[in-house]
């Protein structure tokens, strides 16, 4: 095939993957069958691994994510990223709707919209082509995640349509749907790692992930709501919408344009119900001026445009029957009031149990036993006791107290702050329980296969009274449990022997003293080199540390004061875990001193990370795009063709994998 041959067919398989795409994702109806879009897709892999020179950021292949990187640039918004003022009831609204009518003298309409619930992001076009996606930031800075974003399905790459201004920014909320949210939570459960606490957190948190291909599985969506620019083709909102809709985004049709309040409420009531049916979380609606020169004449507070309002939806309250309250021992042993109430249908889902959170809440509530509460959701999720119906209390119903000993062990409990603790750490066991997921969880000793029923499980055969239980195991101890058999047996000890291999600081994060997260016990590991030396230093010495406060200082004394732990990290030594840094992820020398590296391609003698933490040992820094600022782009097998191309044009020296390693020796 002949170069200009291979232009031609890329073009040509692009145009037509992005058109299935775009049937597929956005209108929902699709009319190319997977196996020719994957064929399809193929083909056009090979053809651009074959022809690099034809690379395009915004060719379909990359819809499955590019290089990890290890930083977000922060970028200045062109036009800042305001937010909407709120209101929560129809007065403020018809108040809002007096105040501007005041401020025109033209008659108005409003087009009204969902509100929804997920994180703003604003994507900018140059000459129909996304050139950059920025979160909100503080409204004026915002990180840059175009490589993340790129992996949205339902955000165009390149816009559709004829009339697509030279420059435009399209915004709108990044969202993962209800039934996504819910398959990757079961995926997290089934995996015994922590669930996400809701559909716009985990968005959150998945934009701000530094491998792109992961934010490809996670399946994000995109619904455009506002476009900005010099030039706009339409002149109103409800027109806008239509308009971005026919650029490739996708925007639910459920808004309205609407003449006066009445319109509006009738839209209100409407989905104060039907958005428990909508695939993806609101949390209100936002009424804008539809006309774009009343929006002009009407103009924007340092906060945000006097031509929209949103209305926040009351989060839905039941009252139900109280049928008792359990506490809840946790990981550091705090003890947490729950309501076990009749069921109820609250938000969608059927509540049975909710937080009363601590003893001054239960305090203020004034529970009886027999009362009936009012529950509501808060953040749309977790659900809570917010108050009392106290004329339907029977006549010398007993008030509920909280407890004064460990409703498990039955150890007196303490009180720290407005919480209460159990502070037998050591053999309370739903506090060993949750140190055991703890320690096995992927940030720490990531031992697979141990969910927290199998622990559970463990737990009740008698094979594991803590941690160190673990490294005992042997396969004939699991293959005849409930639910294991050889295999899976097999693939626990192997996983639990592999960990041994964990780094230090992880183990150090591990072994969940309070306070002490990844971070804390990442600073805490390279300062002290090994266990020893952390458990004589002082609070003092251990204060001054930067980046770890009073707080963490006196909680680790206090846990390596306890005999039972001292007991415990002996064993785990006798194990063979690591409990002092490698000699390796201590700085070698300062050969590559401030030198700023570009890492791009596959290597043959290291990994990614093992690159990463070559050049940090040896004082480099590892930067994720090539600017003036890098000292040298290192280039692997087939690196990323712009990041070649950009050190080319401003003269930064790239240098092979070999060049590195002479460097360095
Ligand atoms: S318009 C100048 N429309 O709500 C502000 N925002 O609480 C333009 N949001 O920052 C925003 N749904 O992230 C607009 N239909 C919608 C929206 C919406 C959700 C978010 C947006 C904004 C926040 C304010």
């Amino acid at each position: 095939m002949t170069k200009e041959e291979a232009k031609k067919r890329i073009e040509k398989l692009r145009n037509e993957l992005r058109e299935a795409n775009y049937k597929y994702y956005v209108l929902a109806q699709p009319d190319m069958s997977d196996y020719e879009f994957d064929k399809k897709l193929e083909e056009l892999q090979k053809l651009e691994q074959a022809f690099p020179e034809f690379y395009d950021p915004n060719s379909p292949t990359q819809r499955v994510g590019g290089e990890p990187t290890t930083e977000f640039k922060t970028v200045k918004h062109k036009y800042p990223m305001l937010s909407l003022e709120k209101s929560y009831n129809i007065q403020d609204l018809k108040d809002w709707i007096n105040r501007i009518s005041k401020l025109v003298d033209e008659k108005f309409t409003f087009c009204v919209e969902l509100k929804y619930d997920g994180v703003s992001l604003s994507n900018q076009y140059i000459d129909k082509k996304l050139v950059q996606s920025l979160t909100r930031g503080d409204g004026i800075y915002g990180d840059d995640v175009t490589a993340n974003a790129r992996t949205i399905r339902t955000l165009p790459l390149i816009l559709r349509g004829d009339d697509v201004p030279h420059e435009v920014f399209v915004r709108g909320e990044v969202m993962i749907s209800r039934e996504n949210f819910e398959r990757i939570n079961k995926e997290q459960e089934e995996a015994g790692l922590p669930t996400y606490m809701n559909a716009r957190n985990l968005a959150a948190g998945t934009l701000k992930l530094l491998d792109p291909k992961i934010v490809a599985q996670r399946n994000l969506d995109f619904i455009a709501y506002f476009m900005l620019g010099e030039q706009l083709p339409v002149d109103n909102q409800c027109d806008a919408l239509k308009k971005l809709e026919e650029w490739g985004f996708f925007v639910p049709h459920d808004y309205i344009k609407a003449k006066n309040l009445d319109q509006i409420m009738d839209f209100i009531l409407d989905w104060g119900v039907k958005r428990f049916d909508f695939p993806y979380d609101t949390d209100g609606i936002v009424v804008k001026v539809n006309e774009f020169d009343i929006q002009k004449k009407l103009g924007y507070t340092a906060k945000s445009p006097r031509w929209a309002m949103a209305y926040k939806f009351p989060a839905e309250r039941k009252l139900t029957k109280l049928l008792g309250v359990d506490f809840q021992v946790g990981r550091t042993g705090k003890v947490t009031p729950v309501a076990n109430l009749a069921p109820v249908k609250l938000a969608g889902t059927i509540v049975k149990r909710a937080t009363l959170h601590n003893e001054d809440n239960m305090k203020k509530l004034d529970l009886h036993e027999g009362d009936y509460v009012y529950v509501e959701k808060a953040g749309e999720v977790i659900p809570q006791v917010v108050g009392v119906d106290k004329s339907k209390r029977k006549p010398g119903a007993k008030p509920i107290q909280f407890i004064d000993h460990c409703p498990v062990c039955n150890t007196p409990l303490v009180k720290q702050g407005a919480d209460y603790f159990c502070v037998n750490t050591t053999t309370c066991e739903p506090q060993i329980k949750a140190q055991i997921e703890h320690f096995v969880s992927r940030k720490a000793m990531d031992i697979e296969g141990l969910g927290p029923e199998t622990i559970d499980l463990l737990f009740k055969e008698g094979l594991i009274h803590n941690v160190a239980d673990l490294y005992q195991l042997k396969v004939d101890d699991l293959k005849d449990l409930e639910r294991l058999g050889e295999k899976s047996a097999q693939n626990i000890i192997k996983s639990i022997q592999k960990s041994k291999n964990q780094s230090f600081d992880r183990v150090l994060y591990g072994l969940g003293i309070r306070h002490v997260g990844a971070t804390a016990a990442k600073i805490l590991a390279h300062h002290f080199k090994n266990i020893d030396n952390l458990m004589q230093a002082s609070v003092d010495e251990i204060t001054k540390i930067k980046g770890i406060g009073p707080k963490i200082a006196e909680s680790i004394k206090n846990y390596f004061s306890n005999p039972q732990n001292q007991a415990l990290i002996n064993k785990l030594k006798q194990a063979g875990l690591k409990f002092s840094e490698d000699e390796e992820s201590q700085a070698v020398d300062n050969k590559l001193e401030n030198k700023k590296f570009v890492v791009s391609g596959s290597f043959k003698h290291f990994s990614r990370d093992a690159l990463k933490e070559s050049i940090e040992k040896h004082g480099g820094k590892v930067v994720s795009s090539v600017s003036k600022n890098t000292d040298y782009l290192l280039a692997g097998e087939k690196p990323g063709p712009s990041k070649v191309s950009k050190a080319q044009s401003l003269n930064i020296p790239i240098i092979s994998e070999d060049d590195y390693l002479k460097m360095i020796s």
